[in-house]
């Protein structure tokens, strides 16, 4: 087996990372996606990296496609990551849309294997917790990934222990977990106000409706400007007016959207639509 992979193979299939889901690979990555894709050659039975290349930017079927996906994406994810969305949820958002009739649309819009979407549930059912009755309608989330593998797990919301380890503090374990033989089962509660679906944030966002609260964290970063201001683009287009938007720590709108103002939150800070 082979994972060696020429100048033109590594090219190609760089270009069809891009087309198909946005990802812009450097120029020296030959490692990396030699590295990925080496795990493939025995399921698609391909001696080397160069050939499996072939099949994936000729026609690859759609198994193949989802797999090769799958391998080149990166799902680090953990629970309330960097704390601040979910702190600003509970301190300033879900107060102001507390009354809203029909209840509070949240979109956790690469939501790998769930954590974002749980997380923002587990905050919900805190706020509830402690002002009785303020809530006039529950809160909604809904998490895509472009991974159909990572969606399943997300469904699943059985997580193992690594998993657990990653910014959930006790209390919040004990409270809104069962373990389940060798993971961590999401009680029915925090598990009933998300739901997940296979979705390319690079197609069309028409069948998810409005919501008021947009997540899209950690994955811009990976995406070509021209692609990253498309996808604010319709991001802004899905959002109720004066809708938030949180992004990663460490990106930013700037050059990419004028539609949003920017509020400081001390720590943290959130989009609002103009
Ligand atoms: C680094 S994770 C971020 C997860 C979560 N938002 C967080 O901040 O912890 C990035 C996720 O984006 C997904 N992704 C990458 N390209 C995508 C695309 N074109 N459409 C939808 N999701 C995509 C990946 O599958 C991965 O699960």
């Amino acid at each position: 087996m082979s994972s060696q992979i020429s100048l033109n193979e590594y090219n190609s299939f760089k270009e069809f990372l891009e087309q198909h889901c946005g990802l812009m690979l450097g120029d020296n990555k030959h490692y990396l996606v030699s590295s990925r894709l080496t795990g493939l050659l025995e399921e698609f039975n391909v001696p080397t990296v160069g050939d499996l290349i072939q099949k994936i930017v000729g026609r690859p079927e759609p198994r193949l496609r989802e797999r090769v996906i799958e391998a080149m994406t990166t799902n680090e994810t953990f629970w309330f990551r960097d704390a601040f969305p979910f702190d600003i949820l509970q301190s300033t958002i879900f107060p102001e849309l507390e009354s809203k009739v029909g209840g509070i649309k949240v979109w956790s819009s690469a939501c790998s294997s769930g954590q974002e979407a749980y997380s923002i549930s587990m905050a919900t059912e805190e706020y509830r917790t402690k002002n009785p009755g303020k809530m006039r309608g529950d809160v909604r989330i809904v998490g895509t990934d472009i991974s159909a593998g990572i969606v399943k797990a997300a469904q699943k919301g059985c997580y193992d222990n690594l998993a657990m380890t990653r910014g959930l503090s006790p209390e919040r374990k004990q409270k809104f977990f069962q373990q389940a033989g060798e993971c961590w089962q999401v009680n029915a509660n925090i598990k009933a106000r998300a739901s997940f679906r296979e979705m390319n944030l690079l197609q069309s966002y028409s069948l998810l409706g409005k919501f008021d609260i947009v997540f899209c964290r950690n994955v811009l970063i990976y995406f070509s400007p021209e692609n990253k201001r498309d996808i604010l683009e319709r991001i802004r287009q899905t959002l109720s007016p004066r809708g938030f938007l949180f992004l990663g720590a460490s990106e930013s709108l700037s050059n990419y959207s004028d539609a949003f103002e920017m509020i400081r939150c001390n720590p943290g800070v959130l989009y609002r639509l103009k």
